[in-house]
Parts: C-alpha cells; sequence; structure tokens
C-alpha cells in the first residue's frame, strides 16, 4: 500500500499563527464497516450517505512553538488544549492524543506548533450518534489547511485524499466523512480508485430517485453506548461467520453500486434493511455476543415495514451500532413520511427526539 505519498517531503514554510475553521459531516453507511486489521484497514469495502444537518465544527488556533519549546525527537509530545461546546474537556483528551501519535508520521509538523482545539456538534451530545467520524474528519481537515499554508504545492484533490486518509487513522468510518453524496472506503474492484487506505466518491452518474435523499434519525437511546465499536470490531477476529461477512459486503457493494446507478428503489430498501440486520446479526453471535437493539428500535422496525406495505412506500430503515433508526425515503415521500413519522413513531423515542437529515456534500471551510 502506498503510504509513503502522505509523507510530507518538501522544506515547509515559517509561519507563526494560523487559524482554521471546518464543518464536516457525519454519515451513515450503507453497506457496513465492522472489522478490521491494522492500522485502521476494514475487512470488506463499504459505502455511506454523507449527511448534512449531523456535523461538528472545529476550530483549531495553531502558535509555532518557540526553539526553546522544541524537545528532541525522542521525547516530544503533541501540544494541544482541547474545548467542547466552550467547556474545557480533559476526558476527550486520550482519544485525540492517540489520534495525533497515529498522525504523526505523516503530519510531523504537529510538534512545531501548540493547537488550540474549539469543537461543537451540530446534534445534541450524548445522543447516540456517533461523533468520532464528523470530530475526527474535523480535526484532520484543519491539519490539511496547515500543511498547505505551510507547503502551498497541494492540490484540493490531494487535501481531500491526505484528509480522508489521516481521518480513517482516527476512526474508519471517518474517512467518508470528507466528501460527498457518497463516498466508498475498501479497495473494490466495481469501483474505481477505490482504495483501503482513504475514502472516495463514488466516481459514477446515481440515478435522480438518489438525489437528495432523506434520513430522519429517530434517537431510540441517547446515551453512551455498552459496547464501542473499537470492542465490537476487534469481536470479528475468531468470528465464525467472519469470512463470509467480508465475502458478502464486499458482493453488496457491488450491488448497491448497480442499484445506485439504475435508480432500482426496491432492490436498495431490501440491500439496505438486510446490510443493517447483518451488521447487528454479527453482534448477536460473536463472543462475548451482545445486544445494541432496544424493545423501540424492534417497534420503529415494525412500524416501517407496516407503513411500507400499506402505502406501497420506499421508506427503509437502517441502524448504526446502537439503537437508533436511521429512516431513510426519497424526497417525494418527505411530507407524508414526516407525518408518518410525528404520528406513529416518535413516541418510541426519548422525549420524542429525531432529527431530520438529507444527504449533503461534505466538508465546508468556515
Ligand atoms: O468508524 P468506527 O470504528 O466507529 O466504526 C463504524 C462502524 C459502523 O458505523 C457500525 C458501520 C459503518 O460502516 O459506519
Amino acid at each position: 500500500m502506498n503510504t509513503d505519498q502522505f509523507l510530507v517531503k518538501s522544506e515547509l514554510k515559517h509561519i507563526d499563527t494560523a487559524s482554521f475553521t471546518w464543518q464536516t459531516p457525519s454519515n451513515i453507511a450503507l453497506v457496513k464497516y465492522w472489522g478490521k486489521s491494522n492500522p485502521q484497514i476494514s475487512k470488506n469495502a463499504s459505502i455511506s450517505f454523507t449527511l448534512n444537518n449531523c456535523h461538528t465544527i472545529t476550530t483549531i488556533d495553531f502558535s509555532k512553538k518557540q526553539n526553546s519549546e522544541l524537545v528532541s525527537e525522542f521525547n516530544r509530545t503533541v501540544d494541544f488544549d482541547l474545548f467542547f461546546e466552550g467547556k474545557q474537556k480533559e476526558e476527550f483528551k486520550p482519544k485525540i492524543a492517540e489520534f495525533f501519535r497515529r498522525v504523526e508520521e505523516y503530519c510531523p509538523y504537529i510538534f512545531d506548533y501548540k493547537m488550540t482545539i474549539n469543537s461543537e456538534n451540530s446534534f445534541p451530545h450524548s445522543s447516540g450518534i456517533a461523533s468520532s467520524a464528523s470530530g475526527l474528519s474535523a480535526i484532520a481537515m484543519c491539519l490539511m489547511s496547515l500543511e498547505k499554508e505551510i507547503n502551498a504545492d497541494l492540490s484540493a484533490d490531494f487535501i481531500n485524499k491526505k484528509a480522508s486518509f489521516l481521518a480513517r487513522l482516527g476512526s474508519g468510518s471517518a474517512s467518508r466523512s470528507i466528501e460527498g453524496p457518497l463516498v466508498v472506503w475498501g479497495k473494490h474492484p466495481a469501483i474505481e480508485g477505490s482504495s483501503d487506505l482513504f475514502g472516495i466518491q463514488f466516481p459514477y452518474k446515481v440515478h435522480s430517485v438518489f438525489e437528495n435523499y432523506q434520513d430522519a434519525i429517530l434517537l431510540v437511546d441517547e446515551g453512551e453506548k455498552q459496547v464501542s465499536s473499537t470492542i465490537g470490531h476487534n469481536l470479528m477476529h475468531n468470528h465464525p461467520f467472519a469470512e463470509s461477512r467480508f465475502l458478502q459486503a464486499n458482493e453488496n457493494l457491488a450491488k448497491m453500486a448497480k442499484i445506485l446507478q439504475e435508480g432500482d428503489i426496491k432492490s436498495f430498501v431490501n440491500l439496505v434493511e438486510s446490510e443493517a440486520l447483518t451488521l447487528h446479526a454479527m453482534m448477536l453471535t460473536s463472543n462475548p455476543y451482545f445486544i445494541l437493539m432496544k424493545p423501540n428500535t424492534l417497534e420503529i422496525i415494525n412500524k416501517i415495514w407496516e407503513y411500507r406495505q400499506e402505502n406501497n412506500s420506499n421508506i427503509c430503515f437502517t441502524l448504526d451500532a446502537g439503537a437508533n433508526v436511521h429512516v431513510l425515503f426519497p424526497e417525494s415521500e418527505k411530507l407524508n413520511v414526516l407525518q408518518f413519522i410525528d404520528s406513529q413513531l416518535s413516541k418510541f423515542c426519548q422525549k420524542n427526539h429525531y432529527i431530520c437529515d438529507t444527504v449533503g456534500f461534505g466538508a465546508k471551510k468556515l
């Protein structure tokens, strides 16, 4: 794998201070990533819709350290303060410190600056919506803005590629949170230009039925997940169905690529739901086994199936590694589906809370 392309090879310019703000989205996988090898390489290719309203906004202020503050290569550490929604957050620091450790080889300039990171999410904190994808992609974009400033030769294409590569080292799914509306991560013969190292925009023309696709996120369980995705991914080692799952996911990605181009929405509904249930089936059949769905997750799924049948609708659901339900539907059904959610599904959500989102186009510099 050619990771060399992401090393910094040229002489870097000296700047004293810089500040960059990026808004980067969350994403929802249609074909799921579950199971990885080191360093954060997925066992199968995945594809996701980039979201629009669920995002993180992060500013990083960089200030160059004085020569006296720079220490030798052997005991240097990355120097940063972290504020989340205006408050210093010591408890979030270890995860970000680990991210910096993983990317330092590719961003050696992080040792030269003191960084102040200010971050906020558009979605409620601990709503059960994973913030690692949007959070880490935002930091990756800020690092790439600095890199561009001190190494002006970088193309926009390379910046996105390397940002996705860096974000992936923090959280696999974060590699799919730089661009939109559909991103593939993982090398796959049916997707030209795909890579295990970074996400790429789905490279083929997508049928208009999938334009502006809607995602209502029903917050069944607001709170920390009982089993982190890191533990879940690790349980795919020695999992009895792992190899067939990885094969199936790659087959499903080939099917999904065709569905998206042809606008075959009935097959889309079937494949998306099957992927969601297979993800959770992997959790049910790992050892130790675990269940992230809640009774209300199942109530919602059954109601969606009933509604689809009765109204000849194309509504479907997908799930993340949690109890919340993403309800996906074409824009043409928006009015009816939102009424249905309001009258029949919101009662299964904590505090009747759900978030209306649509497919989005990726990271934005503010
Ligand atoms: O990126 P991670 O390590 O949080 O894993 C994400 C895994 C799923 O959200 C369950 C699936 C996916 O492809 O996004």
